[in-house]
């Protein structure tokens, strides 16, 4: 049993999501960006993240989901500046579901993301970005000590669904 964690981040935040899982992971493992990777017959279990971009998954990162190959196990995670459990924030892991057709999915995390105060400024003037770039402005303590440690849960959860014969 070898498990990678792979992402990308533009920015860090969800870099730090997945060092947090990593970190917890017990047994053998990686952890790559994600143009890093290219084959994963080494890996039984991959967890997978990215920022939310433009409601959905960004180019990178669809491309990778879609070349995984049948009935390997996955984890996706993902940071956002919209709340959590908005529809906002859901659809784009819904998105990466449907992606990865070939994939078993185990389950999936989410948390917030901090985006600078310049870069907002910009985004929250945009028709197609202000939705979110609204919500986003009380993202900017995120991700926070207890987004670590929900990822930290998440990732053992994780582990005990992959360890059961059936996952439930
Ligand atoms: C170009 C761009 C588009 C974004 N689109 C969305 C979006 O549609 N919904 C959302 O909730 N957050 C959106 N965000 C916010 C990021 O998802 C959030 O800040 C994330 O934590 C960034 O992660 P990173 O630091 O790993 O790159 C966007 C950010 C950028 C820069």
């Amino acid at each position: 049993m070898k498990t990678l964690v792979t992402y990308f981040s533009l920015t860090g935040n969800t870099q730090k999501i997945a060092e947090a899982i990593y970190e917890t992971l017990e047994h053998d493992k990686e952890i790559k960006k994600i143009d890093e990777c290219s084959d994963l017959d080494e890996y039984t279990l991959v967890f997978v993240g990215f920022p939310v971009h433009s409601h959905s998954v960004p180019f990178k990162v669809e491309a990778f989901l879609k070349n995984i190959p049948q009935g390997k196990k996955i984890a996706l995670f993902s940071t956002h500046g919209s709340l959590t459990g908005s529809q906002l924030s859901r659809e784009a892991l819904e998105n990466a579901v449907v992606l990865a057709p070939k994939a078993k999915v185990l389950g999936s995390f989410s948390c917030r993301g901090k985006i600078s105060p310049e870069d907002l400024e910009v985004l929250i003037r945009s028709p197609e970005h202000a939705a979110w770039a609204e919500m986003a402005v009380s993202a900017r303590n995120h991700p926070d000590q207890n987004d670590l440690d929900d990822a930290r849960a998440f990732a053992r959860w994780i582990s005990i669904l992959y360890s059961q014969p059936k996952p439930f």
